[in-house]
């Protein structure tokens, strides 16, 4: 089955002018301030002992990573979570499942982010991430936001950064910034169109399954880290 075609615009000159703004006044060590006298949780020291390693930033429930472990036994997937509900209960789900390549956090990622070492990611996924749809809310979205550089560099080189979005809009906002942020250059765009449909039991979480489900078209964006030496 052909997937519905998705078409991801350009953003408009406005969110333009807002994005350029944003990453000019950026400062991540101030931003990091409001976490100094939290309590977070330590990056699980066995994630670190797989050689390859993928990321779930927003992972919810974690179908993805539950499926995607199982799958891939030799990869490490960990997966972070804030929401109460999805959070929680992606951790019990982690837990029963007992697999050693598999680990969740119940916790905000942003804090989490600066804890790991740089090029230590073979990849990074972002599933239908939430759109802050109110203009005075944008910062918070990943184009906008002052963490987004650090992504590209926990991405090993040849790592990949793939997001999903039913939202066509959020995807044209975040393949501007990739291309276009002055910190993001190691980052080269392999994808930008419809999710592919075709696999066995489609819907690699659970927002995916509820889209399909519903007919509502998705896109996505893959990006692939380039060597040093490569242009
Ligand atoms: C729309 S849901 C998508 C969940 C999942 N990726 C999926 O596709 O089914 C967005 C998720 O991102 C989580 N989230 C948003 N901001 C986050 C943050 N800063 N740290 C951790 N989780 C976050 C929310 O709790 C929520 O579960």
């Amino acid at each position: 089955m052909q997937p519905p075609p998705f078409e991801i615009p350009h953003p408009d000159a406005d969110a333009v002018r807002q994005m350029e703004k944003a990453w000019s006044r950026a400062d991540l060590t101030r931003y990091l301030v409001r976490w100094q006298n939290s309590v977070l949780p330590d990056l699980p020291p066995a994630f670190f002992d797989y050689p390859t390693r993928a990321l779930d930033l927003g992972c919810g429930l974690g179908r993805y990573i539950l499926r995607e472990s199982a799958r891939n036994p030799d990869t490490a997937y960990l997966g972070i979570d804030k929401g109460s509900f999805r959070g929680g209960s992606m951790q019990e789900r982690i837990e029963k499942a007992g697999r050693l390549n598999l680990f969740g956090l119940h916790t905000n990622v942003i804090p989490m982010l600066p804890k790991f070492p740089a090029a230590s990611l073979d990849q990074i996924t972002i599933f239908y991430p939430n759109p802050w749809w109110p203009p005075k809310h944008r910062q918070k979205r990943w184009s906008y936001h002052p963490i987004l550089p650090l992504l590209a560099k926990l991405i090993k080189p040849n790592g990949t950064l793939v997001i999903a979005s039913n939202e066509a809009f959020y995807l044209g906002e975040f393949r501007y910034a990739l291309a276009h942020h002055p910190h993001l250059g190691s980052m080269m765009e392999t994808y930008a169109g419809p999710i592919d449909i075709t696999e066995p039991e489609a819907g690699r979480t659970h927002f995916e399954v509820k889209f399909l489900e519903t007919g509502v078209p998705c896109g996505e964006l893959r990006f692939k880290k380039r060597h040093h030496n490569q242009n």
